[in-house]
Formats: structure tokens, sequence, C-alpha cells
């Protein structure tokens, strides 16, 4: 798996049409990595970029091309993956993973604070149903990889007693503020290869994903420290720094000059053991993609879903 990948969540700020060029152009740039997922509801016109990619010449080996079995998913996951194939016109995917550990859906767009009348807290059996679908679609071919997604430690080691085929990958939030030093210690020790999302701290996540207590990464002292050395942008010292640290970060882009920024950067000289054990220091536990709508009615708060 390449180490560095390019993330295609638009978001409400980037539209399909914008991070289907961003594909084509971050190709063209040299990124082989790309983090999809239906949610995303971009997949075709990613698709349309794949195709494009692999008529100019492109060797489909040389792509790494993850997606993602959406909460209404669950337990359909097999149709959920021949869609996201169709949809990125793709024969295989290199990398199929349940989003979240929860069946838990709400519409688009609802206030953070809603809660579906009909969520659920973890279900491990029905986890472990949607799981045996992933086995199938490995056993098939069409998937070469599957992994989870938004995972604790305890979820983690159920999957790992009861699965036929352990996760390769755990896909999880990691930046500077928010570390997860257990999680990333439990895959690095059960082979599970961390990779890590909202890896510059997602700047440009929408008002309803913030709140008041959230800090800044790329505004820490020490990031912006290293940046001034290296004469990097503090985003790519966030960067950096994961994949010195043994993660793969997928940041996402649809800015020429940022990805370019990103691709040169990382293949820089690299952070010194002095400036690692520093930003190790700036951990601030600070979780962003909290997941507050796939809450329960019962649930306390956030911090449930994260056991
Ligand atoms: N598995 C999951 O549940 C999950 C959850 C969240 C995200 N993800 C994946 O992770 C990807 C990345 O996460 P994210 O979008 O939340 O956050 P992110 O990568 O931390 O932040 C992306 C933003 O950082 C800025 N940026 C990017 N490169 C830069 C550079 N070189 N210099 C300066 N600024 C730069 C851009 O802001 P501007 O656009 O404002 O310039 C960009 O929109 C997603 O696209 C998605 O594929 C997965």
């Amino acid at each position: 798996m390449p180490v560095l990948g390019l993330g295609t969540f638009g978001s409400d700020k980037y539209n399909a049409a914008t991070v289907a060029a961003a594909v084509i152009e971050g190709y063209g740039l040299g990124y082989r990595h790309f983090d999809c997922a239906e949610v995303y509801g971009n997949e075709k016109e990613i698709g349309d970029s794949f195709a494009s990619i692999v008529r100019n010449g492109a060797n489909r080996k040389d792509l790494w091309i993850t997606s993602k079995v959406w909460n209404n998913h669950h337990g359909d996951a097999v149709a959920a993956c021949e869609n996201s194939l169709r949809n990125l016109k793709l024969d295989y995917l290199d990398l199929y993973l349940i989003h979240w550990p929860f069946a838990n859906h709400h519409e688009q767009g609802v206030a953070v604070n809603s809660r579906d009348p009909h969520a659920k807290p973890y279900n491990h059996d029905g986890y472990m149903r949607t799981w045996s679908q992933l086995e199938d679609l490995h056993q098939r071919g069409l998937v070469r990889n599957i992994g989870t997604s938004n995972m604790t430690i305890p979820k983690l080691s159920r999957v790992l007693s009861d699965a036929s085929i352990k996760p390769a990958v755990n896909e999880m939030e990691i930046h500077p503020h928010f570390q997860q030093p257990e999680l990333f210690n439990f895959c690095i020790q059960n082979e599970i290869v961390p990779i890590g999302y909202s890896p510059i701290g997602s700047p440009s996540r929408p008002e309803r994903d913030r709140t008041s207590d959230d800090t800044i990464d790329i505004e820490d002292p020490v990031i912006v420290q290293i940046g001034n050395r290296l004469n990097i942008h503090p985003a790519v010292i966030c960067i950096k720094w994961q994949i010195q640290r043994g993660s793969i970060p997928i940041p996402f882009s649809v800015k020429r000059s940022q990805m370019e920024t990103t691709l040169k950067g990382v293949s820089s000289e690299p952070l010194t053991e002095a400036e690692m054990n520093a930003v190790s220091q700036i951990d601030r536990n600070c979780r962003l993609i909290k997941g507050q709508v796939f809450l329960w009615p019962e649930a306390n708060d956030w911090q449930d879903l994260w056991d």
C-alpha cells in the first residue's frame, strides 16, 4: 500500500466533479492511493477519472483503491461492494472497509444532535455477519484486502477472535492532537496497518462537525516550529510525522499546489528524533470526528461510541 493516500470526501465544500478532477490531477503528480467510500456520493465521477487514467496508459495494478460499506448496508455488503465496483469502473478493490461499526443510519445533513429512534449500540453478531460478507468478497477476488474503520480496542479484539480473515488495516482518526497511542500500538502489535484519516486535523470540516474545545494542529507551536525549520507548511509536517510514526495518512485536497507541496514534503528531509519526540508530547486527545449522529436514543453522549 502506498504510504500516502489522497482522501476523496468533499463534504459540503467540494462537489463530486471537483473531487473527481483532483483524482486525475493527483495521479498526474504521483498519487497512487485513493481513499473512496459509497457515502461520499462521488464514486461515479471518480470512477470516470479512474477509467480515464487507465485509458491513458496507467496500469491498474499500480493503483491502490479503497472503498467502504456504509452503515445502511451492513448485512448487505456484497451488493454494496458490487455497486461501488460498478460506479468506480473497477474489477476489484485493493481494500474494502466497514466504514463504521454501527448499522445506524441517518439522513444526510441532519443536525449533529439529532438521534435516529432506530439506532442501536454496537452489535457484535451483526458486525460479524457483515464481516463474513467481506470475507466472501475477498474469497471471490473482488477485494484484495479487508479492514475496519472507527474501531476501538474492545471491538477490534472481538473481531480478531471471531474473524476467519483478520483485518488487514484499521482506518482511524490520527493527527498530532489526536494520536490514539493505545489503539495505534494495538494495531501494530496485531499486524493491522493503521491508516490515519483527517491527518491535518480536518481544517475545512463543516461547522456542524466543530465544537468549542476542538484544537488546531496546524497552529501548534511545535508543528509551526518544525515547519519553519524545514520551510514546509505545518499541514505537511502533520503528514510527515504520521508516516515516520508508522501509519498511512490520507489527506484530502483538490488543490494542485497543496497536493504538490504534500508530495514533495513527504519525501524531503525527515523530522529529527527530537522533533518526533516533541510531537509525541503535544497529543491533546482531541477527537474531531465524534460521530454524534450515530448515537442511539438511550446513549449519554458521543463518548459512548468509543467505549
Ligand atoms: N474512515 C472514516 O470514517 C473517515 C472519516 C473522515 C475522513 N476520512 C478520509 O480522510 C480524508 C481526509 O480527511 P479530512 O478531509 O477530514 O481532513 P484533512 O485531510 O486533515 O484536511 C483536509 C484539508 O486540509 C487542507 N490541506 C490539504 N493539503 C494541504 C497542504 N498541503 N497545505 C495546506 N493545507 C492543506 C485543505 O483545506 P482547504 O480545502 O480549505 O484548502 C483540505 O481540505 C477524507 O477525504 C476521507 O477520504 C475517513
